[in-house]
């Protein structure tokens, strides 16, 4: 089984990656990083997501996860109002939580197999559901996800024509304790997992049988979009 984490050095892909070794410990295990590798022993290739380009030695995947994501920095923080929008952080929000993913997958479409199954999944956010949005805010952050989502129902179409095994899924992880959030946590209280729970509450979606092209929620229940 070749399995394939892009992000797999963040918080909740790093967890997603040592369970998955755990389980699958005959597994190859292909990872990404942008800055620095996990202290995983797995094969690792360095991606960065404003430029994405990916070439991998397997001839075929059964699993691709993409962990990656962003929501601000020193500088770039997402915006409370209309007065705030900045198209570097657009673009940039853009290009790792929207454009890297499928651009990698366009890349990878060969060893993705009609005759055999293959989990294709990236984490989203539930505020990147149009129809749950109840509190605006972060405009590019939520726009980004929704244009991910949108991207992986339409990746989830074109494989139900050729490729019957293959199960596309736009996940939200739940509220977790990363570099991502920690800055915006406050007020969740005891509602924040852990990323080795949330990594748990995530594989387990796999053992249950969903449509291709549905946005799951880290709970089993199914989203609206
Ligand atoms: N944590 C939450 O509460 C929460 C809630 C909803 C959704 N999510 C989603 O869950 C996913 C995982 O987030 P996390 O909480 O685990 O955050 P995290 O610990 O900050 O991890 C973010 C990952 O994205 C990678 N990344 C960022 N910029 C990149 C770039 N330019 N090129 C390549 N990789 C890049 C990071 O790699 P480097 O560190 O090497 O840059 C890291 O692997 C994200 O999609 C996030 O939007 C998280």
């Amino acid at each position: 089984m070749n399995i394939l984490i892009i992000g797999a050095n963040g918080g909740i892909g790093k967890e997603i990656t040592l369970q998955l070794k755990q389980e699958y410990p005959d597994a190859h295990i292909i990872g990404t990083y942008h800055q620095n590798k996990a202290d995983i022993d797995i094969e690792w290739v360095q991606m960065d997501a404003m430029n994405p380009q990916l070439d991998l030695e397997v001839d075929s995947l059964d699993f691709i996860m993409s962990c990656i994501g962003f929501l601000g920095n020193d500088t770039l923080r997402p915006e409370k109002g209309l007065s705030q929008l900045k198209a570097d952080y657009m673009l940039k929000s853009f290009q790792i939580n929207c454009f890297a993913f499928p651009l990698i997958l366009s890349q990878l479409r060969s060893k993705i197999k009609r005759d055999r199954p293959c989990f294709i999944s990236a984490l989203s956010a539930k505020v990147g559901s149009i129809d749950d949005n109840k509190m605006g805010g972060w405009h590019s952050y939520r726009s980004s996800k929704a244009a991910l989502n949108m991207m992986l129902k339409n990746i989830a179409i074109e494989f139900e024509r050729t490729h019957k095994q293959v199960k596309v899924y736009s996940i939200h992880p739940g509220t977790t304790q990363t570099k991502l959030s920690e800055k915006f946590l406050s007020g969740y209280g005891n509602k924040v997992h852990k990323p080795a729970g949330s990594a748990q509450n995530i594989l387990a979606l796999f053992k249950k049988d969903y449509p291709s092209g549905s946005f799951l929620n880290w709970d089993g229940s199914v989203l609206p979009w």
